[in-house]
């Protein structure tokens, strides 16, 4: 998408051919910062200290990171680390895994000589065919935008709520559950998003506030709590997120909150929408609730919070008192049968077993 007049996606190689450029993520809103990756340890801590993140990006940082890994050292001993190291990053967004499964696959049998080149290929390929991805879930999901327009008065918005950040910056480009939305600003079609703020690290409020203005989608951002008061008075007409893990039975994982949203909207008989490229299902997980391992963060990031200070400085400020502990599991699990459709790049299925299979019944 675009920053200012240029184009960005949000992970490119660079003309070195070995070195990766990012957007970081963490100076977001306040700068605009480009950081070069060149070793497998760089791509580890850009994805653990979240310099990027959301599912897909996770997995096409960790399949660039294989492939500057294999640049280093192509030996098989090289191989497993580089897959034990960035797997070990970050554990619940499945498309880490998918990844590396996927570049580890393809390796092993390649003569180490060649391995590097192919490895950037693949790896390449990956980042492209994520956007393609999300160009056709853009597609599905504006589908039923439109049809919740058609209902509404000509020029009346179509109001759409969403947590954490499943836009560009989560993916190569276009976003999850923002393709959609972008895809129905160029249609003309009336659109205006309640961001949650998404406590503790605030994706909402500093990434996905940051994707709406930058390209002028009329949005409010809320605290995390108020989503269920606006559903109660007819402020919500659907709510759109991401996931980082699919279970095979339709449950969804996503940023912590996400399950307080659907459990809101099923009470007001607001649709609620998951949006996902293909490998984000773990076919291998059949109860979401019992089987995803969730992320356990670091107090830290409830108890200090980032932001900009009056006099220009990007810094943390403490909200809590320092003797008081906090918990940050950073996920959670909505069940299936709270969830209306999982907007996939295939078509929209209906959450649980057989709905995915009708889709992908190569599984
Ligand atoms: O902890 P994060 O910022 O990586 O969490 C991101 C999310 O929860 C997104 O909603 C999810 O990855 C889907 S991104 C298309």
């Amino acid at each position: 998408m675009n920053v200012g007049d240029r184009h960005y996606r949000t992970i490119w190689l660079n003309k070195d051919g070995c070195s990766v450029d990012i957007i970081d993520q963490r100076w977001l809103p306040h700068e605009f910062r480009i950081v070069t990756l060149r070793t497998v340890d760089d791509i580890a801590v850009a994805i653990r200290d979240m310099w990027v993140r959301g599912a897909p990006l996770i997995g096409v940082t960790a399949a660039y990171g294989m492939a500057v890994a294999m640049a280093a050292d192509p030996s098989d001993t090289a191989l497993d680390a580089a897959w034990e190291k960035l797997h070990a990053t970050r554990p619940t967004a499945i498309n880490l895994r998918w990844a590396l499964d996927e570049m580890r696959k393809l390796l092993r049998p390649v003569p180490v000589g060649e391995r590097a080149e192919m490895a950037y290929r693949r790896a390449a390929g990956i980042a492209d065919e994520d956007v393609e991805l999300n160009r056709a879930i853009g597609e599905n999901g504006l589908a039923i935008i439109r049809e919740i327009a058609a209902g509404k008065k000509p020029g009346e918005r179509v109001n759409i709520l969403t947590h954490c950040n499943a836009g560009w910056l989560a993916t190569v480009d276009y976003g999850t559950a923002t393709a959609p939305i972008y895809l129905a600003m160029e249609a003309g079609i009336p659109v205006h998003v309640y961001v949650d703020e998404t406590r503790p690290r605030n994706q909402g409020a500093q990434l996905t506030a940051w994707e709406m203005a930058g390209h002028g989608v009329p949005h409010t951002l809320i605290v995390d709590n108020a989503g269920g008061h606006l559903m109660q008075h007819g402020d919500v007409d659907l709510v759109i997120v991401g996931t980082d893990r699919t279970a095979a039975n339709g449950d969804v994982c996503n940023k912590i909150g996400t399950y307080l949203k659907a459990l809101a909207a099923k009470d007001n008989s607001v649709p609620f929408y998951v949006a996902l490229p293909s490998p984000t299902i773990d076919w291998t997980v059949s109860d979401g609730i019992r089987e995803i391992p969730i992320e356990e963060r670091s107090g830290e990031e409830v108890s200090l919070v980032w932001g900009k200070t009056a006099s220009g400085e990007i810094a943390q400020v403490r909200v809590s008192p320092e003797a008081t502990p906090a918990g940050n599991p950073a996920f959670d699990v909505t069940p299936a049968r709270l969830v209306t459709g999982l907007i996939t790049e295939r078509g929209v299925a209906e959450a649980s077993r057989s709905g995915l299979k009708a889709l992908f019944p190569e599984h």
